[in-house]
């Protein structure tokens, strides 16, 4: 395949759900030339309350299925799967790049507040596996890192409840418990992809003077960086396309994705797919 054509390959992109369409737009608003195919592993969320060797299983299914098709680059555009899984996608993937959320938003924290407390709201298996504190603390040893499983989150995001009271009961719970008199958070870190749906209703229960953070655009930057240092990116000025694949649930899918991507989906728009 010649350069070009190569680099008009889409990025893939793939999460449980529609939470990685969070990093999606932000990918599409860093890079609006490039191609785009986003896999919502629809039939299969949660992934957070698997464990590893199940999220490993999925992730390395959805992987083939994007590989199958065609990508230059993989976004692993879910916490979870890149806490779990992300050297397993990098050997399965090479020598092609691929890109997790995990770091960038950890980076994206530590930037904004060097030497501050952290809370990290993300799924139970993220939280397990203390991702987000190792790489807090490896960019920032003084950093204080506190790490809250939230999965009820996940759920209000893919129902598309993302503000009204139901929100804010379930949100205000999660916060209660994650604070004590010995730890006040200077940022919450969106930890999960699915959580920036909910960001207003969680800064609205936060005090005002906590940062919120979440991965998508950090994790933007760098698959653009990674694109433009290997010659890879799509030499166009046409805006890129975009191809959305799911497991399961094409309306769902359309009708909470279509809201957040800010353009209307029919359920015509997501392509059923079988891992
Ligand atoms: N959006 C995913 C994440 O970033 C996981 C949600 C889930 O499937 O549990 O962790």
């Amino acid at each position: 395949m010649s350069d070009s054509k190569e680099n008009d390959l889409p990025i893939g992109i793939f999460d449980s759900g529609v939470g990685g369409l969070t990093v999606l737009k932000a990918i599409r608003a860093e890079l609006p030339y490039e191609n785009l195919l986003y896999l919502g592993d629809t039939a299969r969320l949660p992934y957070g309350t698997k464990s590893p060797a199940s999220i490993a299983r999925y992730a390395t299914q959805a992987t083939a299925e994007l590989q199958k098709q065609g990508i230059k680059l993989l976004v692993v555009a879910c916490n979870t799967a890149s806490a779990v899984a992300l050297d397993t996608l990098r050997e399965q993937m090479r020598p092609l790049p691929v890109i997790g959320v995990v770091e960038p938003g950890a980076t994206a924290a530590v930037s904004a507040r060097p030497g501050g407390s952290h809370l990290v709201l993300a799924t139970e298996a993220t939280v397990r596996l203390g991702a987000y504190r190792k790489a807090i603390e490896t960019v920032d040893p003084a950093a204080t890192v506190r790490e809250k499983a939230c999965e009820l989150l996940v759920a209000l995001a893919e129902e598309g409840w993302t503000d009204g009271d139901i929100a804010a009961r379930i949100i205000r719970r999660y916060l209660d418990e994650a604070s004590d008199s010995h730890f006040q958070a200077d940022s919450i870190i969106l930890g999960c992809t699915h959580f920036p749906l909910l960001k207003d209703a969680i800064q609205a229960i936060a005090s005002d003077r906590v940062l919120l953070v979440d991965s998508a655009s950090t994790t933007a930057a760098v698959v653009s960086n990674t694109l433009r240092s290997g010659g890879r990116l799509r030499d166009s000025d046409k805006a890129g396309s975009l191809r959305i694949l799911a497991t399961d649930g094409a309306t769902r899918f359309a009708r909470v994705g279509g809201q957040f991507l800010g353009q209307p989906l029919s359920y015509a728009d997501v392509e059923l797919v079988d891992l």
